[in-house]
Protein backbone atom coordinates (compact mmCIF):
# COMPACT_ATOMS: atom_id res chain seq x y z
CA UNK A 1 0.00 0.00 0.00
CA UNK A 2 1.36 3.23 -0.89
CA UNK A 3 1.80 5.79 1.88
CA UNK A 4 -0.54 8.50 0.09
CA UNK A 5 -3.31 5.62 0.57
CA UNK A 6 -2.06 4.54 4.09
CA UNK A 7 -2.34 8.47 5.15
CA UNK A 8 -5.52 9.04 3.17
CA UNK A 9 -8.07 11.13 5.69
CA UNK A 10 -11.37 9.50 5.94
CA UNK A 11 -13.88 11.85 4.35
CA UNK A 12 -16.34 13.12 6.99
CA UNK A 13 -19.86 11.62 6.82
CA UNK A 14 -21.57 14.74 4.51
CA UNK A 15 -23.41 17.94 6.40
CA UNK A 16 -27.05 18.05 6.55
CA UNK A 17 -28.00 20.99 4.28
CA UNK A 18 -29.68 23.56 5.36
CA UNK A 19 -32.78 23.18 3.55
CA UNK A 20 -34.79 20.12 2.61
CA UNK A 21 -37.20 20.88 -0.71
CA UNK A 22 -39.76 19.14 -2.13
CA UNK A 23 -40.25 20.71 -6.20
CA UNK A 24 -44.09 20.49 -7.03
CA UNK A 25 -44.28 20.99 -10.50
CA UNK A 26 -41.75 20.07 -13.17
CA UNK A 27 -42.72 21.40 -16.47
CA UNK A 28 -41.30 24.68 -17.83
CA UNK A 29 -40.29 26.70 -14.72
CA UNK A 30 -39.75 23.30 -12.24
CA UNK A 31 -37.96 22.16 -15.25
CA UNK A 32 -35.89 25.07 -14.90
CA UNK A 33 -35.30 25.04 -11.40
CA UNK A 34 -34.22 21.66 -11.49
CA UNK A 35 -31.52 22.74 -13.61
CA UNK A 36 -30.40 25.86 -10.82
CA UNK A 37 -30.36 22.71 -8.16
CA UNK A 38 -27.00 21.44 -10.19
CA UNK A 39 -25.42 24.75 -10.07
CA UNK A 40 -22.83 25.54 -7.24
CA UNK A 41 -25.50 28.50 -5.83
CA UNK A 42 -27.64 25.50 -4.56
CA UNK A 43 -25.48 23.64 -3.03
CA UNK A 44 -26.88 24.12 0.29
CA UNK A 45 -30.16 22.83 -1.04
CA UNK A 46 -31.45 19.04 -1.28
CA UNK A 47 -34.21 17.38 -2.79
CA UNK A 48 -36.27 14.88 -1.37
CA UNK A 49 -39.02 14.91 -3.33
CA UNK A 50 -39.85 16.15 -6.69
CA UNK A 51 -43.75 15.43 -8.68
CA UNK A 52 -45.38 15.94 -11.46
CA UNK A 53 -48.93 15.94 -11.80
CA UNK A 54 -49.32 12.12 -12.08
CA UNK A 55 -45.90 10.92 -10.44
CA UNK A 56 -43.43 11.40 -7.81
CA UNK A 57 -40.16 10.37 -6.27
CA UNK A 58 -38.57 10.30 -3.16
CA UNK A 59 -36.00 7.78 -3.50
CA UNK A 60 -32.64 10.01 -3.45
CA UNK A 61 -30.53 7.79 -5.84
CA UNK A 62 -33.12 8.76 -8.08
CA UNK A 63 -33.92 12.44 -6.92
CA UNK A 64 -30.17 13.39 -8.17
CA UNK A 65 -30.48 11.69 -11.60
CA UNK A 66 -30.18 14.71 -13.77
CA UNK A 67 -32.55 13.45 -16.49
CA UNK A 68 -35.17 13.25 -13.54
CA UNK A 69 -37.48 15.24 -15.01
CA UNK A 70 -37.99 13.40 -18.14
CA UNK A 71 -37.97 10.10 -16.17
CA UNK A 72 -40.69 11.65 -14.24
CA UNK A 73 -42.57 11.36 -17.37
CA UNK A 74 -43.03 7.47 -17.58
CA UNK A 75 -41.90 6.52 -14.05
CA UNK A 76 -42.22 6.73 -10.18
CA UNK A 77 -44.79 6.57 -7.52
CA UNK A 78 -48.33 7.21 -7.65
CA UNK A 79 -48.99 10.82 -6.37
CA UNK A 80 -49.35 10.94 -2.81
CA UNK A 81 -48.59 14.46 -0.77
CA UNK A 82 -48.52 12.62 2.42
CA UNK A 83 -45.10 10.52 1.11
CA UNK A 84 -44.22 13.45 0.21
CA UNK A 85 -45.03 15.12 3.18
CA UNK A 86 -43.17 12.43 5.35
CA UNK A 87 -39.97 12.63 3.59
CA UNK A 88 -39.50 16.17 3.78
CA UNK A 89 -40.46 15.99 7.79
CA UNK A 90 -37.99 12.95 8.00
CA UNK A 91 -35.12 14.90 6.93
CA UNK A 92 -32.65 16.26 9.16
CA UNK A 93 -32.37 19.82 7.50
CA UNK A 94 -32.23 23.34 9.51
CA UNK A 95 -35.24 24.35 6.71
CA UNK A 96 -37.93 22.41 5.01
CA UNK A 97 -39.44 24.28 1.79
CA UNK A 98 -42.26 23.18 -0.49
CA UNK A 99 -41.97 24.76 -3.73
CA UNK A 100 -44.91 25.00 -5.68
CA UNK A 101 -44.24 25.00 -9.49
CA UNK A 102 -47.68 24.39 -10.59
CA UNK A 103 -50.96 26.10 -11.48
CA UNK A 104 -52.98 23.72 -9.12
CA UNK A 105 -55.75 25.37 -7.68
CA UNK A 106 -55.66 22.12 -5.40
CA UNK A 107 -52.49 22.50 -4.12
CA UNK A 108 -52.28 26.54 -3.42
CA UNK A 109 -55.21 25.59 -1.18
CA UNK A 110 -52.77 23.80 0.87
CA UNK A 111 -50.38 26.62 1.18
CA UNK A 112 -51.65 27.85 4.92
CA UNK A 113 -51.82 23.79 6.05
CA UNK A 114 -48.09 23.53 5.03
CA UNK A 115 -46.74 26.59 7.27
CA UNK A 116 -49.05 25.49 9.42
CA UNK A 117 -46.96 22.26 9.91
CA UNK A 118 -43.48 24.53 10.23
CA UNK A 119 -42.86 24.03 6.48
CA UNK A 120 -41.73 27.36 4.48
CA UNK A 121 -43.51 27.93 1.02
CA UNK A 122 -41.97 29.01 -2.08
CA UNK A 123 -44.70 29.72 -5.15
CA UNK A 124 -44.34 30.51 -8.78
CA UNK A 125 -48.60 29.64 -8.18
CA UNK A 126 -50.97 32.94 -7.97
CA UNK A 127 -53.45 31.32 -6.14
CA UNK A 128 -54.60 31.77 -3.28
CA UNK A 129 -52.42 35.60 -2.67
CA UNK A 130 -54.05 36.50 -5.87
CA UNK A 131 -57.05 34.76 -5.72
CA UNK A 132 -60.45 34.86 -3.66
CA UNK A 133 -59.90 37.27 -0.55
CA UNK A 134 -61.15 34.68 1.95
CA UNK A 135 -57.65 32.29 0.72
CA UNK A 136 -55.95 35.54 0.99
CA UNK A 137 -57.16 35.79 4.36
CA UNK A 138 -56.75 32.05 5.35
CA UNK A 139 -52.73 32.31 3.94
CA UNK A 140 -52.24 35.52 6.15
CA UNK A 141 -53.27 33.46 9.12
CA UNK A 142 -51.33 30.89 8.62
CA UNK A 143 -48.00 33.14 8.19
CA UNK A 144 -49.18 34.77 11.10
CA UNK A 145 -48.35 31.53 13.07
CA UNK A 146 -45.29 31.27 12.00
CA UNK A 147 -43.36 29.55 8.21
CA UNK A 148 -42.43 32.31 5.57
CA UNK A 149 -43.91 32.56 1.84
CA UNK A 150 -41.74 32.89 -0.83
CA UNK A 151 -43.63 34.99 -3.64
CA UNK A 152 -41.27 36.75 -5.49
CA UNK A 153 -41.87 34.51 -8.51
CA UNK A 154 -45.70 35.10 -8.81
CA UNK A 155 -45.42 39.07 -9.83
CA UNK A 156 -42.78 40.09 -12.24
CA UNK A 157 -41.36 36.69 -12.77
CA UNK A 158 -39.08 37.85 -10.13
CA UNK A 159 -38.71 41.29 -10.62
CA UNK A 160 -38.04 42.68 -6.98
CA UNK A 161 -41.33 44.61 -7.01
CA UNK A 162 -42.84 42.50 -4.05
CA UNK A 163 -39.87 43.05 -1.92
CA UNK A 164 -39.55 46.72 -2.79
CA UNK A 165 -43.71 47.30 -1.97
CA UNK A 166 -43.26 45.83 1.19
CA UNK A 167 -40.16 47.25 2.56
CA UNK A 168 -41.60 50.82 1.42
CA UNK A 169 -44.71 49.82 3.39
CA UNK A 170 -42.04 48.96 6.66
CA UNK A 171 -40.80 52.11 6.24
CA UNK A 172 -44.43 53.96 6.66
CA UNK A 173 -44.59 54.88 3.11
CA UNK A 174 -48.14 54.33 1.55
CA UNK A 175 -48.99 53.19 -2.16
CA UNK A 176 -50.42 56.30 -3.65
CA UNK A 177 -51.14 54.60 -7.49
CA UNK A 178 -49.86 52.04 -9.12
CA UNK A 179 -49.74 51.12 -13.07
CA UNK A 180 -48.25 49.20 -14.96
CA UNK A 181 -47.78 46.55 -17.68
CA UNK A 182 -47.80 43.36 -16.19
CA UNK A 183 -48.01 40.33 -18.44
CA UNK A 184 -45.29 39.68 -20.79
CA UNK A 185 -47.31 38.09 -23.73
CA UNK A 186 -49.21 41.13 -23.40
CA UNK A 187 -46.81 43.49 -23.55
CA UNK A 188 -44.82 41.91 -26.87
CA UNK A 189 -48.23 42.21 -28.45
CA UNK A 190 -48.46 45.66 -27.99
CA UNK A 191 -45.11 46.70 -28.55
CA UNK A 192 -45.23 44.64 -31.90
CA UNK A 193 -48.47 46.06 -32.96
CA UNK A 194 -48.17 49.07 -35.22
CA UNK A 195 -51.20 48.17 -37.60
CA UNK A 196 -49.15 46.79 -40.25
CA UNK A 197 -49.54 43.24 -39.61
CA UNK A 198 -52.76 41.55 -38.02
CA UNK A 199 -53.36 41.05 -34.43
CA UNK A 200 -53.91 37.42 -35.01
CA UNK A 201 -51.21 36.75 -37.09
CA UNK A 202 -48.56 38.37 -33.76
CA UNK A 203 -50.71 36.19 -31.83
CA UNK A 204 -49.72 33.21 -33.67
CA UNK A 205 -46.47 33.99 -33.63
CA UNK A 206 -46.46 35.35 -29.75
CA UNK A 207 -47.78 31.53 -29.31
CA UNK A 208 -45.37 30.01 -31.58
CA UNK A 209 -42.39 31.61 -29.42
CA UNK A 210 -43.54 30.23 -25.84
CA UNK A 211 -44.94 33.66 -25.03
CA UNK A 212 -48.88 32.73 -24.60
CA UNK A 213 -50.66 30.59 -23.15
CA UNK A 214 -51.06 27.11 -25.08
CA UNK A 215 -54.65 28.71 -24.98
CA UNK A 216 -53.82 32.58 -25.40
CA UNK A 217 -57.77 33.61 -23.90
CA UNK A 218 -55.57 33.19 -20.79
CA UNK A 219 -53.44 36.07 -21.59
CA UNK A 220 -56.28 38.38 -23.40
CA UNK A 221 -58.95 37.85 -20.86
CA UNK A 222 -56.93 40.13 -18.36
CA UNK A 223 -57.50 37.11 -15.41
CA UNK A 224 -53.99 36.65 -15.47
CA UNK A 225 -52.97 39.87 -14.79
CA UNK A 226 -55.87 40.75 -12.12
CA UNK A 227 -54.17 37.70 -10.23
CA UNK A 228 -50.94 39.30 -10.38
CA UNK A 229 -52.77 43.49 -9.15
CA UNK A 230 -54.89 41.99 -6.10
CA UNK A 231 -51.12 40.22 -5.27
CA UNK A 232 -49.81 44.04 -5.57
CA UNK A 233 -52.68 45.54 -4.19
CA UNK A 234 -52.92 43.35 -0.89
CA UNK A 235 -49.23 43.38 -0.44
CA UNK A 236 -50.02 47.27 -0.13
CA UNK A 237 -53.00 47.31 2.56
CA UNK A 238 -55.66 46.93 -0.32
CA UNK A 239 -58.13 43.93 0.68
CA UNK A 240 -59.82 44.28 -2.51
CA UNK A 241 -61.51 40.82 -3.91
CA UNK A 242 -61.85 39.61 -7.60
CA UNK A 243 -64.94 41.54 -8.10
CA UNK A 244 -63.51 44.83 -7.24
CA UNK A 245 -61.12 45.13 -10.12
CA UNK A 246 -62.42 45.78 -13.39
CA UNK A 247 -61.33 43.99 -16.34
CA UNK A 248 -62.19 44.73 -19.91
CA UNK A 249 -60.91 41.34 -21.79
CA UNK A 250 -59.62 41.46 -25.08
CA UNK A 251 -61.60 37.96 -26.26
CA UNK A 252 -64.77 39.52 -27.96
CA UNK A 253 -68.40 37.36 -26.49
CA UNK A 254 -68.42 35.19 -29.41
CA UNK A 255 -64.93 33.39 -28.96
CA UNK A 256 -65.32 33.20 -24.99
CA UNK A 257 -67.38 29.66 -25.18
CA UNK A 258 -65.64 28.01 -27.72
CA UNK A 259 -62.82 25.07 -27.15
CA UNK A 260 -59.46 26.04 -27.79
CA UNK A 261 -58.98 24.95 -31.48
CA UNK A 262 -62.18 26.42 -32.45
CA UNK A 263 -60.92 29.50 -30.52
CA UNK A 264 -57.43 29.17 -32.66
CA UNK A 265 -59.21 28.79 -36.01
CA UNK A 266 -61.19 32.21 -35.61
CA UNK A 267 -58.20 34.51 -34.44
CA UNK A 268 -59.38 37.06 -36.86
CA UNK A 269 -62.02 38.01 -35.47
CA UNK A 270 -59.94 39.82 -33.24
CA UNK A 271 -58.47 41.90 -36.30
CA UNK A 272 -61.45 44.12 -37.28
CA UNK A 273 -61.94 45.84 -33.40
CA UNK A 274 -58.27 46.03 -32.15
CA UNK A 275 -57.32 47.68 -35.89
CA UNK A 276 -59.92 50.06 -35.05
CA UNK A 277 -59.16 50.96 -31.63
CA UNK A 278 -54.95 51.21 -33.07
CA UNK A 279 -56.77 53.70 -35.75
CA UNK A 280 -58.08 55.26 -33.23
CA UNK A 281 -55.02 55.97 -31.12
CA UNK A 282 -52.95 56.77 -33.50
CA UNK A 283 -55.00 59.49 -34.95
CA UNK A 284 -54.02 61.41 -31.64
CA UNK A 285 -50.38 60.64 -31.33
CA UNK A 286 -50.92 57.52 -29.17
CA UNK A 287 -50.20 53.78 -28.53
CA UNK A 288 -52.02 50.89 -27.36
CA UNK A 289 -50.70 49.37 -24.19
CA UNK A 290 -52.43 46.41 -22.19
CA UNK A 291 -52.31 48.42 -18.29
CA UNK A 292 -53.06 47.42 -14.39
CA UNK A 293 -54.01 50.24 -12.69
CA UNK A 294 -54.86 50.84 -9.08
CA UNK A 295 -55.57 54.39 -7.12
CA UNK A 296 -55.17 55.48 -3.85
CA UNK A 297 -58.81 54.12 -3.36
CA UNK A 298 -58.54 50.78 -4.09
CA UNK A 299 -59.87 51.24 -7.61
CA UNK A 300 -58.45 48.31 -9.79
CA UNK A 301 -58.25 47.95 -13.50
CA UNK A 302 -56.63 46.19 -16.07
CA UNK A 303 -57.18 46.96 -19.93
CA UNK A 304 -55.97 48.37 -22.91
CA UNK A 305 -55.22 51.68 -22.92
CA UNK A 306 -54.13 54.53 -25.56
CA UNK A 307 -51.54 56.17 -23.67
CA UNK A 308 -48.78 59.06 -25.11
CA UNK A 309 -45.51 58.18 -27.08
CA UNK A 310 -44.08 59.86 -23.64
CA UNK A 311 -45.58 57.48 -21.52
CA UNK A 312 -43.15 54.74 -19.82
CA UNK A 313 -45.06 51.76 -21.41
CA UNK A 314 -44.90 53.15 -24.51
CA UNK A 315 -41.18 52.42 -24.46
CA UNK A 316 -41.11 49.29 -23.69
CA UNK A 317 -39.33 45.85 -25.28
CA UNK A 318 -39.94 42.63 -26.10
CA UNK A 319 -41.49 41.18 -22.89
CA UNK A 320 -40.82 43.42 -20.99
CA UNK A 321 -42.81 44.12 -17.49
CA UNK A 322 -43.36 48.03 -15.62
CA UNK A 323 -44.07 48.58 -12.56
CA UNK A 324 -44.49 52.05 -11.90
CA UNK A 325 -45.33 52.70 -7.53
CA UNK A 326 -46.15 56.31 -7.11
CA UNK A 327 -45.86 56.55 -2.96
CA UNK A 328 -45.84 59.39 0.06
CA UNK A 329 -42.18 59.55 -0.86
CA UNK A 330 -42.21 59.01 -4.66
CA UNK A 331 -44.73 61.22 -5.39
CA UNK A 332 -43.10 63.61 -7.90
CA UNK A 333 -41.63 60.81 -9.77
CA UNK A 334 -42.62 57.06 -9.44
CA UNK A 335 -40.61 54.17 -8.09
CA UNK A 336 -40.14 52.36 -11.75
CA UNK A 337 -39.15 49.00 -11.99
CA UNK A 338 -38.67 47.42 -15.42
CA UNK A 339 -37.17 44.53 -17.22
CA UNK A 340 -38.15 40.80 -18.85
CA UNK A 341 -41.53 40.11 -16.68
CA UNK A 342 -41.49 36.27 -17.59
CA UNK A 343 -39.49 33.30 -18.59
CA UNK A 344 -38.22 30.26 -17.10
CA UNK A 345 -35.11 31.07 -16.11
CA UNK A 346 -35.90 34.00 -14.18
CA UNK A 347 -38.55 32.62 -12.64
CA UNK A 348 -36.82 29.92 -11.24
CA UNK A 349 -34.06 32.19 -10.16
CA UNK A 350 -37.14 33.81 -8.17
CA UNK A 351 -37.58 30.77 -6.32
CA UNK A 352 -34.50 29.84 -5.37
CA UNK A 353 -33.65 33.48 -4.54
CA UNK A 354 -36.94 32.71 -2.17
CA UNK A 355 -35.38 29.49 -0.51
CA UNK A 356 -31.87 30.79 0.06
CA UNK A 357 -33.56 34.13 1.80
CA UNK A 358 -35.19 31.75 4.12
CA UNK A 359 -31.30 31.84 5.72
N1 LIG B 1 -43.65 30.04 -17.39
C1 LIG B 1 -43.35 31.24 -16.87
O1 LIG B 1 -42.58 32.04 -17.43
C2 LIG B 1 -43.93 31.63 -15.53
C3 LIG B 1 -43.56 32.85 -14.95
C4 LIG B 1 -44.06 33.19 -13.68
C5 LIG B 1 -44.91 32.32 -13.02
N2 LIG B 1 -45.29 31.15 -13.64
C6 LIG B 1 -46.20 30.26 -12.90
O2 LIG B 1 -45.47 29.08 -12.57
C7 LIG B 1 -46.37 27.98 -12.51
C8 LIG B 1 -45.84 26.86 -13.42
O3 LIG B 1 -45.79 27.38 -14.74
P1 LIG B 1 -45.14 26.50 -15.93
O4 LIG B 1 -45.00 27.44 -17.07
O5 LIG B 1 -43.95 25.76 -15.44
O6 LIG B 1 -46.34 25.46 -16.22
P2 LIG B 1 -46.25 24.03 -16.91
O7 LIG B 1 -45.08 23.94 -17.83
O8 LIG B 1 -47.60 23.73 -17.41
O9 LIG B 1 -45.91 23.03 -15.68
C9 LIG B 1 -46.83 22.79 -14.65
C10 LIG B 1 -46.34 21.59 -13.88
O10 LIG B 1 -47.20 21.39 -12.76
C11 LIG B 1 -47.45 19.98 -12.68
N3 LIG B 1 -48.65 19.74 -11.87
C12 LIG B 1 -49.95 20.07 -12.10
N4 LIG B 1 -50.73 19.66 -11.09
C13 LIG B 1 -49.90 19.05 -10.19
C14 LIG B 1 -50.10 18.40 -8.94
N5 LIG B 1 -51.30 18.29 -8.39
N6 LIG B 1 -49.00 17.90 -8.30
C15 LIG B 1 -47.76 18.02 -8.82
N7 LIG B 1 -47.52 18.60 -10.01
C16 LIG B 1 -48.58 19.10 -10.67
C17 LIG B 1 -47.58 19.56 -14.12
O11 LIG B 1 -47.52 18.15 -14.24
P3 LIG B 1 -47.69 17.38 -15.66
O12 LIG B 1 -46.38 17.59 -16.36
O13 LIG B 1 -47.95 15.99 -15.26
O14 LIG B 1 -48.84 18.06 -16.36
C18 LIG B 1 -46.35 20.28 -14.70
O15 LIG B 1 -45.17 19.54 -14.43
C19 LIG B 1 -47.74 28.52 -12.91
O16 LIG B 1 -48.48 28.83 -11.75
C20 LIG B 1 -47.41 29.79 -13.68
O17 LIG B 1 -48.45 30.74 -13.64
C21 LIG B 1 -44.81 30.78 -14.84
Amino acid sequence: MSTVLAERVVAPPPLAPRCAVVLLGTGVVGGAFLKLLDTPAAASLRLVGAANSRRQQINPARLADRSLRERLKTEGDARDDAALLAALAASDAVRKVIIDATASAALAARHPEWLARGHHVVTASKAPAGGDLADWRALQGALARGGRYGDSATVGAGLPVLATLRRLRACGDRLLALEGVFSGSLSWLFNQYDGTRPFSALLREARERGYTEPDPRADLSGEDVARKLLILARNAGFALDRNAVDVASLVPESLRMLDAEAFLDRLEALDAPLAARHAEAAARGRVLRHLARLDRHGRARVGLVAVPAEHPAARLRDTDNLFALTTTRYRAQPLVIQGPGAGPEVTAQALLGDVLALG
